[in-house]
């Protein structure tokens, strides 16, 4: 077989090979069979030394010839896989943006927050301005400028947790009615919403901590007329104009006369229903008018100002507001509660 056969046979075999190849790394090691050390054209090459001088020169431009052929077959076929295998490529990782996904999960207002932030539109609606007070509370704020000194039995009802013997966790936010009282000057009128803690049973209508939301008006002529009306207004506004307040005698050290407030049963308007025990009514807050003693521990002239205030439970408007019978359920951070105050 002449030379020009052999290379054309080569040609044909690798033509053969490269037609079915879809793997670059079958394709270097075909082209190794073919121009490797010991590929067959390479063998080629070196058989030239049997020829004889006058015949060599015509028979290494052929397969010089050849050479470039089929390396340029192997280098064509190369950058064809190359091409493809990218193109491969871009389809796995190609994104469908028109695809829709699952949506990011996102968290909802807690049921306290809901009924606060109704409550406190109201209250603001009504002229009161939102104040915070602190949660560790010394014991002069939450305590003795209330009209409840050392020793005084009213402290007992409250279970206080201490942290030291002059601190105190809040056990309620009347003491931001102190720091208030000492910090403005009359005309008075906030709302103070907060967490109070106390050393209680937990069960469904307790826990050791839970809210409130104070309530603290102080100016010239100011009666116990506008404690109920400004009540009233509230509760109508929050729960609708058939909703009434109903006040009972009580005591509290830092107001005189003091009273606890009853609401028209808000799920069975007054019917009487298993929430409201059949009585039509619900308790909801204590108030009272500001103690004189009070207002002038705290630097306001009880002979010039006179005031009112109230201590709202949240959590009692919240499982009211939603029908919740288990307080408990406020507290324990399940989704399949919370996911619902959407
Ligand atoms: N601080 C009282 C409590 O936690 C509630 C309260 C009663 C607040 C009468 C008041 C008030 O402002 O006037 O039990």
């Amino acid at each position: 077989m002449g030379i020009r056969e052999n290379i054309e046979e080569i040609r044909t075999a690798l033509e053969k090979q490269l037609s079915s190849l879809n793997d670059i790394k079958q394709l270097e090691e075909i082209r190794q069979q073919v121009l490797g050390k010991k590929g067959t054209l390479t063998a080629l090459l070196r058989s030239m030394g049997q020829l004889s001088p006058e015949e060599r020169p015509a028979a290494g431009q052929l397969i010089n010839a050849g050479r470039e052929q089929i390396s340029a077959l192997l280098d064509e076929r190369f950058s064809a896989l190359k091409a493809r295998e990218r193109e491969l490529k871009m389809q796995r990782d190609a994104i469908d943006v028109t695809e829709p996904r699952e949506l990011p999960r996102i968290g909802t207002l807690h049921p306290n927050t809901l009924a606060l932030d109704e409550v406190l539109a109201a209250l603001t609606g009504l002229g009161f301005d939102v104040v915070e007070g602190p949660e560790i509370e010394l014991d002069r704020f939450n305590f003795e400028l209330l009209n409840l000194p050392k020793n005084h039995p009213a402290r007992d009802a409250q279970d206080t947790f201490y942290v030291d013997d002059n601190t105190v966790l809040r056990t309620h936010t009347s003491p931001v009615q102190a720091r208030t009282m000492l910090s403005r000057k009359p005309p008075i009128r906030i709302a103070c919403p907060g967490r109070v803690f106390r050393a209680d049973e937990v069960d469904a209508t307790h826990s050791p901590v839970f809210h409130q939301i104070e309530g603290l008006v102080i100016d010239k002529d100011v009666t116990m007329g506008d404690l109920k009306g400004t009540l009233d207004a509230l509760f109508k506004k929050l729960y609708g104009d058939d909703i009434e307040t109903r006040f009972r005698p009580s005591f509290f050290p830092f107001t005189e006369p003091s009273a606890e407030v009853d609401l028209t049963c808000i799920s069975c308007r007054g019917k009487g229903c298993r929430i409201c025990k059949g009585t039509g009514w619900i308790e909801v807050l204590g108030c009272g008018m500001v103690n004189p003693k009070v207002l002038e521990m705290c630097g306001i002239d009880p002979h010039e100002y006179t005031g009112f205030a109230f201590g709202i439970g949240l959590e009692r408007i919240t499982m009211l507001r939603y029908g919740i019978k288990d307080m408990r359920l406020l507290y324990e951070g399940d989704e399949r509660f919370l996911r619902q105050f959407r």
